[in-house]
């Protein structure tokens, strides 16, 4: 089953008013500009380092190919957010969907990294996925606690698996999401639309 969802949405926050609306070559330079303020740390979960143009371009071009989403969370005309889904068909896990997620450190705590979640979540069921995985450093309470309250569980423990901008390694955990059971429970209570529009 595959549904496309409608952009753009809106959510209430503590942070205010939000918009979440997919991600394209015009954002180029706020989404620069956001990636270029986040603490570097806040960055290893991804493969790539996002604050550096050419890196940045390439996301760009994987979004044009169709192999990624991005979902931007805009608040009064700046991106405070960002929730991408990445998948590859071609791969032997074209039924799986790793999301990525970071929110600007001046909205932290107030709401805007939970509906970012739950609008990359849903962009997730529409695409027909049947799992989901995510991953951040160990230290990321705040992500590890967001994840687990949608239903992820931790799958694996990468040890040592990044290194800094300072040459320091890190832990990864990997936590994964069986969304094809959720999709099974909603239509078990005759929700089969519950996600979509
Ligand atoms: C994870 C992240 C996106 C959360 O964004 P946020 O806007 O601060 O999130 P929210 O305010 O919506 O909080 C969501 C949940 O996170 C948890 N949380 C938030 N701040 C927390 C903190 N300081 N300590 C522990 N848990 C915290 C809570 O469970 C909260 O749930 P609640 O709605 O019941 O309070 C943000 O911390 C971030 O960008 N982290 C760095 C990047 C990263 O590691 N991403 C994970 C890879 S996918």
């Amino acid at each position: 089953m595959s549904e496309t969802r409608s952009y753009p949405r809106h959510a209430k926050t503590d942070a205010g008013d939000i918009e979440f609306r997919l991600m394209s070559r015009t954002d180029e330079a706020a989404v620069l500009d956001f990636a270029q303020k986040l603490p570097g740390h806040d960055l290893l979960f991804l493969p790539r380092n996002i604050s550096e143009p050419k890196v940045l371009s390439a996301w760009i071009n994987e979004i044009e190919r169709g192999a990624i989403k991005s979902l931007l969370a805009v608040r009064a005309d700046k991106v405070v957010g960002c929730g991408t889904l990445v998948r590859d068909p071609h791969s032997w896990s074209p039924h799986v969907g790793e999301i990525r997620m970071v929110v600007s450190l001046d909205v932290r705590g107030q709401g805007v990294g939970r509906a970012l979640s739950q609008e990359t979540f849903a962009l997730a069921l529409g695409a027909g996925l049947e799992k989901l995985s995510v991953q951040m450093t160990v230290d990321q309470q705040a992500a590890i606690a967001l994840f687990e309250s949608l239903g992820f569980k931790a799958e694996a423990l990468l040890r040592d698996h990044v290194r800094d901008v300072d040459g320091k390694k890190h832990d990864i955990v990997v936590l994964g999401h069986n969304v094809a059971q959720v999709r099974a429970q909603m239509e078990a209570y005759g929700l089969p639309g519950a996600v979509q529009h």
